[in-house]
């Protein structure tokens, strides 16, 4: 056995051992995992698959409920331990504890007031929520009944919304009437409002009273969620799920406008998500376990619900942000809960870094014996601080490498048993194939020597997205027509002599700015909508903070319209069509973007020009109008 009975690898060697059997035999080795959980009826195939279809399928023939797995399994164990502790915006207002017991029967309770409600397995329910445990009782309602969630990041506008609703039909959206994030307060209600208006499938919402203020209903249509609780009983039989029936949807930004609706079951995702849970952070019985993401991004749905929850663990939720009341915040939340595991993100960890030291040395922090980091590449500096500050050098940083659609941990560090290495995820877990891909698309196989290229997976692992909502084409296009045989991960990555590797950055049209995924087509055709406007391009830039900032290059119908007022009205205009995170920093008005005879335009050179990098454009010769370049240049704005 590699593994003890919390499933977790303990020792470099076993490790190894685990990795090869996993390559070897993948599916004795997920037998062995899947085994540890509660199954209703046992799987008859545990996996079968083909690329080229592409098609995957986990644990055939299982029958299970992710929720039992989450709340009932640890009933009889440990009832009275705490499953969320929340802690909220404002440091003032009373924190909550919630335990396994209260947990599963808020659940229970909820997932009868969708039942009452008409939602029956297979309906899609959009929740749209703040960081608030009611969110995760949804979600784990929904879950419990066989409805499909689908979660939409709070930040996210009213068109985003709706598109999305839209996009899976949902019958319910539920919601909560307003919010405080730092200082500001968020109609969350109101946002709703307005993309109801277009959202014929909706057929109930449910509002969480989250505060006093008063909260537009509409007659018939909205309800709040204490009157309905007062409707609904607490004890409710998990529906009987198939292991390859959907459990979410998540969207996340592609390289066209409509966002790509990934689509994750219940057998595979619960194993990969607790399996690399348990290993990667090695969480022990008592820990207190603090993962600082949204549950709107797949990093939340993985990582502060499901696969702590499967592991029994103490999972806290924060409401705020770093910044609020001041930059203190994250420090007092460590000291306060004594938190052992702590996962955040680079940009975080950067807009920290920048703030006086004696916020970080005010605090304990010696209860830390993890830190994790995910969402884009982590910076030689920032790994340094977070090492040196945080961690006081004795704490292990977890580099998680993973993907919305890959919904679980791929390439990283087991804290405590993998050596680490500034800025590399370092080895592939168990389960997982990595291959470096050459221009030609030509495998480089791992010789002992470094080397740089795309990366793809060569087998699946359980927890894989297993299709694009409604459009499976779209998932083939996207994942399996790069490389034959292979899943493409839009990513390049550098491996060391000894298999280290360090993800370098997105090669497709996506830009990673705080750790938040924006695909740049979308954007570029909501700035295309303003009647000013012919054409635009966006590229991204480096950012000291945000990793990734965005630079719009934008072209006129009309160059005397060039001014101030117009740079803000365009991201007035993406911050509506999409949401405020999406908005760019820096606009150029340009009279051409730089075109390639078949009329693509030449990302390359934008994104040379936004970085100040023009002293290596590279080719240009294949361009239609390369005078352009020297032009937008001149212009450019490098501050
Ligand atoms: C993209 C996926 C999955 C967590 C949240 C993001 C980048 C993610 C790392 C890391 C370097 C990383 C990749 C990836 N990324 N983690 N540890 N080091 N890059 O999920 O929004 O689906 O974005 O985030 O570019 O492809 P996502």
């Amino acid at each position: 056995m590699n593994f003890d009975e919390n499933l977790q690898i303990k020792s470099f060697a076993n490790y190894k051992k685990a990795y090869r059997e996993s390559v070897e035999n993948p599916e004795k080795f997920w037998d062995d995992v899947a085994n540890h959980f509660l199954w209703k009826e046992k799987w008859k195939n545990t996996l079968s698959w083909d690329f080229k279809k592409p098609e995957v399928k986990w644990f055939e023939g299982g029958k299970l409920n992710i929720t039992e797995n989450c709340l009932d399994r640890h009933l009889e164990t440990q009832p009275n331990k705490d499953a969320i502790i929340w802690e909220p915006n404002d440091p003032n207002e009373e924190s909550r504890h919630i335990t396994y017991k209260q947990l599963y029967l808020k659940v229970c309770q909820f997932a009868n007031v969708l039942k009452n409600n008409g939602i029956e397995k297979g309906d899609r329910v959009c929740i749209y929520m703040p960081m608030i445990p009611e969110l995760t009782v949804a979600m784990l309602a929904c879950a419990r009944i066989g409805a499909i969630h689908s979660i939409v990041f709070a930040g996210f506008s009213s068109e985003a919304i709706a598109s999305r609703i839209n996009d899976a039909e949902c019958k319910m959206l539920i919601t909560a009437n307003n919010y405080y994030r730092g200082r500001k307060s968020i109609e969350l209600k109101d946002i709703c409002d307005e993309a109801l208006k277009n959202t014929p499938s909706i057929e109930t919402v449910i509002v969480y009273r989250r505060t006093v203020n008063p909260t537009p209903m509409k007659e018939g249509r909205d309800k709040f969620w204490f009157d309905e609780l007062q409707k609904a009983y607490n004890d409710n039989e998990a529906e009987v799920m198939d292991a390859e029936d959907p459990l979410f949807i998540l969207y996340t930004s592609g390289s066209t406008g409509k966002p790509k609706g990934m689509v994750h079951t219940s057998g595979g995702y619960l194993i990969g998500t607790a399996f690399t849970f348990q290993n990667v952070f090695q969480p022990k019985k008592d820990d207190i376990y603090w993962c600082s993401a949204d549950i709107g991004w797949i990093t939340g749905h993985s990582y502060i619900v499901y696969g702590p929850l499967a592991s029994g663990a103490t999972t806290v939720m924060f409401e705020g942000v770093p910044s609020y009341p001041d930059y203190n915040r994250f420090w007092e939340i460590i000291e306060k809960y004594k938190i052992t595991q702590f996962y955040t993100a680079p940009t975080a960890i950067r807009a920290l870094a920048k703030q006086p030291i004696a916020h970080v040395e005010k605090h304990d922090l010696s209860s830390l014996k993890v830190l994790g980091s995910v969402g884009e590449p982590i910076n030689e500096e920032a790994w340094h601080w977070f090492n040196d500050n945080i961690g006081k050098g004795n704490c292990p940083i977890v580099d998680t490498w993973w993907q919305t659609e890959t919904g679980s941990i791929m390439i990283s560090p087991l804290a405590g048993v993998t050596a680490t290495r500034p800025t590399f995820a370092t080895l592939p877990l168990p389960g997982v194939q990595p291959a470096l891909m050459d221009e030609n698309g030509k495998e480089i196989e791992f010789n002992n020597q470094q080397a740089e290229g795309r990366l793809a997976i060569k087998a699946p692992w359980p927890a894989i997205a297993r299709t694009v909502w409604g459009d499976h084409e779209r998932y083939k296009n996207t994942y399996f027509s790069a490389y034959e045989n292979k899943y493409f991960t839009g990513d390049a990555a550098y491996r060391d002599a000894s298999g280290n590797y360090r993800i370098t950055g997105r090669v497709d049209d996506v830009v990673i700015v705080s750790g938040h995924n924006l695909g740049t087509a979308p954007i570029e055709n909501a700035i295309n909508e303003h009647e000013k406007i012919a054409e635009s391009a966006i590229v991204g830039y480096p950012h000291e903070v945000k990793g990734k900032s965005l630079y719009a290059f934008v072209i006129l119908n009309n160059d005397e319209d060039a001014s101030e007022k117009l740079k803000e009205e365009i991201r007035k205009q993406v911050a509506k069509v999409i949401g405020a995170i999406a908005k760019p920093e820096k606009i150029q008005f340009v009279p051409e973007l730089p075109k390639t005879r078949s009329g693509k335009i030449m990302r390359r050179i934008l994104r040379k020009i936004a970085a100040n990098q023009t002293e290596d454009l590279g080719d240009i010769s294949t361009l239609e109008n390369d005078d352009i370049v020297k032009k937008i240049i001149d212009k450019a704005i490098l501050d």
